[in-house]
């Protein structure tokens, strides 16, 4: 086996504290969608915005990565072949584990982006909508996140990655969003084998020829030794 790709999403990051967005009384339960994560929910209130991020940006500069995260950082660095984890979540954990290889295809809480000349720069903790870009000096600072209706990052860069796979792993996360939930199908179609690693059955898991259910922190190492020892 040469290629594995990983995708991940707020299951990994579960146990180190970080809230997921589906689960019960997850992030979505608790702030409608379309106030803080759309371009429309930005322009009509930037303050309300910021403060969501904000809230998060601290959370995930205080939680550490778990068991699962190490041991994804453990398979780059010992697997004879090429491991690349694409990520759905923007917090640090996989690099704060050691993982090199993470692709952020719904941007960083770490990064900041200018809604009006597109300068992107590292995010203070604290962002508010009086802050001007260092770059054209206008208002318009947001977080350098993906919201709902934009298209996520380096996506041709993905696709490609997933059909060089020769496993396709997804991890913590429920199937609900696009285009993350098709990278399963993609993968398999250009030949890969597939596994779901989750707490539960996603909604995609038909999409998968092998699953595991239990906690990431548990799974994701017994999965990484099996494939270490088998290599
Ligand atoms: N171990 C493994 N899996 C877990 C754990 C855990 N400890 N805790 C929860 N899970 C699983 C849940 O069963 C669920 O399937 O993680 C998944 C979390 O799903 P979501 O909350 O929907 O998060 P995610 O799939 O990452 O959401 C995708 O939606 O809102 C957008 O941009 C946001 O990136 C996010 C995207």
């Amino acid at each position: 086996m040469r290629k594995i790709v990983i995708l991940t999403g707020a299951g990994i990051s579960a146990e180190s504290g970080l809230g997921t967005f589906r689960d019960e009384g997850g992030l979505w339960a608790r702030h409608r969608i379309e106030d803080v994560a759309t371009p429309e929910g930005f322009a009509r209130d930037p303050a309300l915005v910021q403060g969501f991020y904000n809230a998060r940006r601290m959370q995930a500069a205080k939680a550490a990565p778990n068991a699962a995260h190490h041991a994804l950082a453990r398979l780059e660095a010992e697997f004879a072949g090429a491991v690349v984890i694409v990520t759905q979540n923007v917090d640090g954990l996989h690099e704060a584990a050691g993982s090199r290889a993470v692709i952020h295809m719904h941007g960083t809480l770490a990064g900041a982006l200018c809604a009006d000349c597109g300068h992107r720069w590292d995010a203070p903790p604290e962002m508010s909508p009086a802050h001007a870009c260092p770059a054209c000096a206008m208002p318009a600072a947001r977080p350098d996140v993906v919201w709902f209706g934009e298209m996520p990052y380096f996506m041709e860069e993905i696709w490609t990655h997933l059909e060089e796979a020769d496993l396709f792993v997804s991890i913590g996360t429920s199937g609900n969003v696009y285009p993350a939930a098709a990278f399963a199908q993609h993968a398999m179609r250009a030949g890969a084998d597939t596994l779901e690693l989750n707490l539960e059955p996603s909604v995609n898991a038909r999409d998968f020829a092998q699953a595991r259910h239990g906690k990431a922190s548990e799974i994701v190492p017994q999965w990484v030794q099996e494939i270490l020892a088998r290599a």
